[in-house]
């Protein structure tokens, strides 16, 4: 059973964070330099379906991660396992602010045609994101290398 947890936990985390570093790192640059009334609305597609996807990893991740902290007991609560729990405790409150609370108001925008406010908005969307991909590399590098 220890060997399908941690494939399903590392599944979520590698969909997760791995996503979060392809859209910061690799779609966002390359549509710079598209005019916002393309741009703004190809991001949010490509979010909605991104997001969809988070909530399955999440849903990975937690259960497997329960699963596993479950096997180790007392154990869990060893430095770099609570602070991977910690933070993707952090990094969930930080997920679903974005997917209930602030990725609506971006669709809002442009739903009116409001392409400045849309980008504005993007523009919080993606530092939220950012954050979110520091915290989880944070996580990953507590859970191998502070052990
Ligand atoms: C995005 C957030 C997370 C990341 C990046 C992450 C990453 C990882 C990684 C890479 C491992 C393998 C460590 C190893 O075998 O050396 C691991 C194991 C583990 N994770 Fe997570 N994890 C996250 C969230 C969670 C959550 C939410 C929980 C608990 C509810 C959890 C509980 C565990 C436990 C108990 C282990 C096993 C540790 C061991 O066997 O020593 N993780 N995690």
């Amino acid at each position: 059973m220890y060997k399908l947890w941690i494939f399903l936990h590392l599944f979520g985390v590698v969909v997760w964070v791995g996503g979060m570093f392809f859209v910061l790192h690799c779609l966002r640059p390359a549509l710079a330099d598209l005019q916002p009334a393309l741009r703004a609305p190809l991001m949010v597609g490509v979010l909605e379906r991104f997001f969809r996807y988070v909530i399955v990893s999440l849903a990975l991740i937690w259960v497997s991660g329960v699963g596993l902290a479950a096997r180790l007991g007392a154990q869990a609560m060893q430095s770099g396992v609570l602070a991977m729990i910690v933070l993707a405790a952090v990094m969930t409150a930080v997920f679903v602010w974005i997917r209930l609370g602030h990725f609506p108001r971006v669709r809002q925008a442009l739903a009116v045609s409001d392409l400045p406010g849309a980008a504005a908005l993007l523009e919080k969307l993606r530092r939220l994101v950012l954050l979110n991909m520091v915290l989880g590399i944070l996580a990953l590098a507590a859970v191998t290398l502070w052990r």
